[in-house]
């Protein structure tokens, strides 16, 4: 079997700004679009990186660009036979043409930032789209051939309600998807939204507010046979991103293009944070790199644990030591994670406290060397560990 390994593809292009988001994406960089995909094709040719298992286009909004500007740094990628490529697309800016382009150049998956169905929401989150073009997009991608369909959406907005958010559960289900990533609304302090929050022009979410959220989420995407596979992530089983999951196992990924964060040999790295630095430095024939971070084998145990354990599959546990016993046994007795066949798991209460929990665990020296990656998500190999946002 094909070890698996990751193409992330950065495209730093929006249409508008959303007020709470802080990715590194612009609105007002069009003229660069052409520098930047050559310099992110000739970034891809002076690699020597083995056959991708999944690439993942995100962004900013990857949608944004001309079909064949999005193909071609494709094609500049080799690809292991049936590699997983997603896209991540706003609603606004993809029709049946674009989608039928994507699946002519090998696109299987797509990801629809919808973020909520109901319009004073859709409002207070400063966001364009008509909650009517998602039903669209998702007929296109469909007609397409791409059945490997997610959508965002994200709780916790203020003046949301708990039936708002119902509502805007129910109409995910309503468009069948296989993949759903419900997020809490999170204030980031360089965002429009975060500025408001701190001068007091606006609310800041409500942490019991969004916890009764994540229940209805968890619970209505259950009951429509919607797993919880890792905190933020729920899938019909088979439907998990794998180039996620490559993430949440300690796999290794290269990234192109601006503000992208790679993992490779041991380390993990980023590239400089401007499309403007990245085509500047491409085009004088140096690595994109702004930095670099080495792990020590403590610290990828810990790494490796902290996100296996925000999995469904959990993290793996040796024999413990004392203070690790200890933690797990009230760790267990307040039914905040479970313990069998030598992993812990997060239960839904851990869920909701996954930070305190995995911190109380780190504590306690609980975290062991990572196993290898499970090669397929819905069957992780015994033995290994596999939200934070990804992309
Ligand atoms: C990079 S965006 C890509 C999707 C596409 N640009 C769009 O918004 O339609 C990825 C996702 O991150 C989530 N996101 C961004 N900022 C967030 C925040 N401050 N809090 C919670 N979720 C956020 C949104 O759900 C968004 O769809
Ligand atoms: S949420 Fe998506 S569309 Fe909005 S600014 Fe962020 S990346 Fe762009």
């Amino acid at each position: 079997m094909i070890a698996p390994f990751g193409v992330y593809v950065h495209i730093p292009f929006c249409a508008h700004r959303c007020d709470y988001c802080d990715f590194a994406t612009w609105t007002d960089r069009d003229h660069l679009v052409d520098d930047y995909v050559a310099a992110c094709i000739d970034d891809l040719r002076g690699r020597a990186t083995p056959p991708a298992t999944s690439v993942f286009f995100g962004g900013g909004t990857p949608s944004l660009l001309a079909a064949d500007r999005l193909v071609a740094i494709l094609d500049a990628i080799e690809r292991a036979p049936g590699c997983e490529v997603t896209v991540e697309c706003n609603p606004d800016s993809v029709d049946a043409a674009k989608f039928a382009r994507y699946a002519a150049a090998g696109v299987d998956r797509v990801s629809l930032g919808a973020q909520s169905f109901v319009p004073h929401v859709l409002r207070s989150l400063n966001r364009t789209h008509d909650p009517g073009n998602v039903a669209a997009a998702i007929g296109w991608a469909r007609e397409a051939g791409i059945e490997r369909i997610n959508v965002d959406v994200i709780y916790g907005t203020v003046g949301e309600s708990l039936d708002d958010w119902r509502r805007s559960v129910d109409a995910v289900l309503e468009l069948g998807v296989t993949h759903v990533s419900a997020y809490a609304l999170t204030v980031e302090p360089a965002t429009p939204l975060g500025r408001a929050v701190a001068e007091g022009g606006a609310g800041a979410p409500d942490d019991d507010d969004q916890a009764d959220k994540y229940v209805i989420v968890d619970d209505l995407l259950a009951a429509a046979g919607l797993e919880n596979y890792e905190v933020s992530n729920w899938a019909v089983p088979g439907a998990e991103c794998r180039h996620n999951v490559l993430y949440w196992t300690m796999g290794e990924y290269v990234a192109i293009g601006c503000a992208g964060h790679g993992h490779t040999a041991g380390a993990r790295w980023w590239n400089v944070r401007t499309p403007e630095r990245y085509i500047a430095r491409i085009g004088a024939g140096r690595a994109p790199e702004s930095g670099r971070e080495e792990l020590d084998a403590g610290g990828r145990a810990e790494e490796a644990f902290t996100l296996a354990l925000r999995t469904r599959w959990g993290a793996p546990i040796g024999p413990l030591a004392a203070p690790a016993a200890t933690a797990l046994a009230d760790l267990t007795e307040a039914r905040l994670v479970e313990a069998t066949g030598g992993r812990v798991r997060l239960t839904r209460a851990g869920r909701l406290l996954a930070s305190d929990v995995t911190a109380r665990l780190l504590l306690s020296g609980i975290a062991v060397a990572p196993g290898p990656a499970p090669r397929d998500p819905g069957t992780p190999a015994p033995g290994v560990g596999a939200g934070t946002r990804y992309h």
